[in-house]
């Protein structure tokens, strides 16, 4: 009950005229939804600034729901609403201007202005059904009378040597309105082109073309003219018309590749690339097809990635026949594509052909891979050149710490390392405060110096040369009193000297202290300098510890596998631990 007295009142506020969107929403609630089709653009209409335009009502023709002879006596009504940007609802379309005119599907603007252009919306309704669809109209300024680049209204073609009346497009609705018109037609933007030939000529509202030819081609635009309730109407079509040619001979498509003997070559493993070149001859706008097959599947029922086909392309065209091209892509090709059989097809109304692609391998050469591994590998190479030359000395570390080994579980030495130095020079200072130290407590060396570990009693020449052979490296700081005959360094020296070149087990390392002319150094060390490496000390930047004097050094000397706590012992056998403490103990006393 109270929804029959809802729709009453619906049905009231509709017979009121009250028709717009804000309706459309509420008539949401008494189940009249309006259907919406959208805006049909097939349906979209341009004119130029100043003339006439016309809306139809596409419901009368796109979806083809109704018939407006049948809409008369039915309960439905058409009404137009306008949707601008302005407003954001549609807005009823004012009649009563007088440049808006309903006849019966159409809506006339006359004249239409910029401000008329956007999107109109035409609705069918009665209380219970609603539908509704768009159109567009395009309102473009135009300078000067006649403009051939304007784009076409209506694009026709023409065959070659047959006949054709152009007529001037939506003339035919203009006897909706009763009016008296006229045309004027002009060919390239000129009147004066019609008169004088045989194969052309006006006739009444229209040009007769009684015999195609090319210089017949080209825009024409039609002005229509016409009087209404006292005013001066107009507006513009523009033609575009081309020359085709005759539909006369062999119409089937003509496939150019893959030719009879043309042979495609495949790189294995690479993306193949076949063309397939068909000519189309014209037909009308007729849908003509171009398409591969691999063993007799088209691409979609293969729907193997590896496998693409682009739609055809445009290549050339010829009065209406055309050269489209249509490529099928396979990535990755292999041998077992090879042994497949690809196929270009083509087809129209009038016939069909085929043409087999015939494939030859060749070898991958992966050119741009090649270059790019080449460019990442000299890159790389660079970097490591540069790395290399900037931190050498760390790299030569870290790769001893990796893969050196330590010696002290494959010999029974005692000492590390045996300090050789001149007694009562400067050097004396720098080793007994300095390198002892480092080497003992930074890098937890055990370190022989001759003063400290020898016992009293011993010859010295027996002592030195025990202890000698006892260590694993002999550390030489060489100064010039390390020449003076008799010396106790040189004694380590030659002691030194001899173990190492007699294939002993040690090595033999010079520190420069100071710098040292290298006539003042002994004989034997003259000698045996190439075979050796020199450290040169190179004061207060070699003091700490990161500095590249105690790098170097390190890397001459034994692999340690803890470098930096004297209290943790690099683990030696049972025996030389023993015999360690025992020294221990012996220089405590
Ligand atoms: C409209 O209806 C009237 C009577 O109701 C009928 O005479 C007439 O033929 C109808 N017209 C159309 C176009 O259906
Ligand atoms: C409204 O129009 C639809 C057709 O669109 C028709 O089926 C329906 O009967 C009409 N309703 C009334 C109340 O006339
Ligand atoms: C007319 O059609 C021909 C062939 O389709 C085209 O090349 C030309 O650009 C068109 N002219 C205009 C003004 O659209
Ligand atoms: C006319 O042909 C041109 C291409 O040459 C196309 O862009 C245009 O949409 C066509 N116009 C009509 C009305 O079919
Ligand atoms: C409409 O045109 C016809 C002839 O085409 C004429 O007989 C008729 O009187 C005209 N009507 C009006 C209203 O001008
Ligand atoms: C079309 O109408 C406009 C404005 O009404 C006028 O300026 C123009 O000259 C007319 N064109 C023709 C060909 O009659
Ligand atoms: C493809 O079809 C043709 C004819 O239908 C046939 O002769 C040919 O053997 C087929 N090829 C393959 C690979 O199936
Ligand atoms: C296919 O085209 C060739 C020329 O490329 C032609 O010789 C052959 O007759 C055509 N076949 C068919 C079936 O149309």
């Amino acid at each position: 009950m109270i929804l029959l007295v809802f729709r009453l009142l619906c049905l009231c506020i509709l017979l009121m005229g009250g028709f717009s969107a804000s309706v459309t929403q509420a008539t949401l609630q008494s189940d009249v939804q309006c259907y919406d089709w959208g805006v049909w653009s097939e349906g979209s209409v341009r004119v130029y600034d100043g003339e006439v335009a016309w809306l139809y009502c596409p419901l009368f023709s796109h979806p083809t729901l109704y018939i407006y002879s049948q809409i008369q006596n039915s309960s439905l009504s058409l009404l137009w609403y306008r949707h601008t940007h302005t407003h954001e609802l549609e807005q009823p379309i004012n009649l009563k201007l007088h440049t808006l005119h309903k006849d019966r599907e159409y809506l006339w603007i006359q004249p239409a202005t910029e401000q008329d252009a956007g999107l109109y919306i035409c609705m069918l309704r009665n209380i219970s059904s609603c539908v509704k669809i768009g159109v567009e109209l395009e309102v473009i300024h135009r300078d000067g009378e006649c403009d051939f680049r304007a784009r076409p209204h209506l694009n026709i073609s023409i065959p070659f040597q047959s006949e054709r009346t152009l007529t001037c497009p939506d003339l035919h609705t203009l006897t909706l309105p009763n009016s008296t018109h006229s045309v004027t037609w002009y060919h390239w933007c000129r009147t004066d082109g019609f008169w004088f030939t045989m194969d052309r000529e006006l006739k009444g509202d229209d040009v007769v073309i009684y015999r195609m030819l090319d210089p017949y081609a080209g825009v024409y635009t039609c002005v229509v003219s016409y009087q209404m309730n006292g005013r001066m109407l107009n507006f513009t079509r523009t033609l575009n018309v081309t020359a085709v040619v005759a539909d006369i001979g062999n119409k089937e498509p003509l496939i150019l590749n893959p030719a009879k003997d043309q042979i495609y070559s495949v790189t294995l493993g690479g993306r193949a690339e076949l063309s397939c070149r068909v000519k189309l001859p014209y037909l009308n706008d007729e849908k003509q097809e171009i398409w591969w097959t691999i063993d007799n599947k088209t691409v979609e029922q293969l729907a193997d990635s590896r496998f693409t086909s682009p739609e055809a392309e445009f290549v050339s065209g010829y009065y209406g026949d055309q050269i489209k091209e249509r490529f099928l892509y396979v990535m990755d090709f292999s041998a077992d594509d090879l042994q497949r059989e690809f196929q270009c097809s083509a087809r129209n109304s009038r016939g069909f052909n085929t043409s087999r692609a015939v494939l030859k391998a060749e070898l991958y050469v992966p050119t741009l891979e090649l270059g790019c591994g080449l460019g990442v590998t000299l890159a790389l190479m660079l970097m490591m050149f540069v790395i290399y030359h900037v931190f050498w000395l760390e790299l030569l570390l870290l790769y001893r710490s990796w893969f050196g080994s330590d010696e002290s579980y494959t010999d029974d030495k005692k000492y590390d390392v045996y300090i050789s130095y001149a007694r009562n020079s400067e050097e004396e200072e720098f080793v007994l405060s300095t390198l002892r130290r480092v080497l003992e407590t930074e890098f937890g060396y055990s370190v022989c110096i001759f003063d400290r570990d020898s016992l009293p009693g011993g010859t010295i020449t027996d002592d030195t040369l025990r202890f000698v052979s006892q260590s694993r490296r002999l550390v030489v700081v060489v100064s010039p009193c390390s020449a003076v005959h008799g010396t106790q360094a040189l004694l380590e020296l030659q002691a030194g000297l001899t173990s190492m070149l007699h294939g002993g087990s040690l090595r033999v390392v010079l520190i420069q202290f100071k710098p040292v002319r290298r006539q003042s150094w002994v004989k034997e060390l003259r000698r045996a300098r190439l075979a050796l490496t020199l450290i040169r000390w190179q004061g207060e930047k070699s003091v700490p510890l990161s500095s590249r004097f105690w790098k170097q050094l390190q890397l001459e000397l034994p692999m340690r596998s803890n470098t930096h706590h004297t209290d943790t012992h690099t683990p030696l056998t049972e025996n030389t631990h023993n015999t360690d403490t025992q020294l221990t103990d012996i220089k405590q006393t």
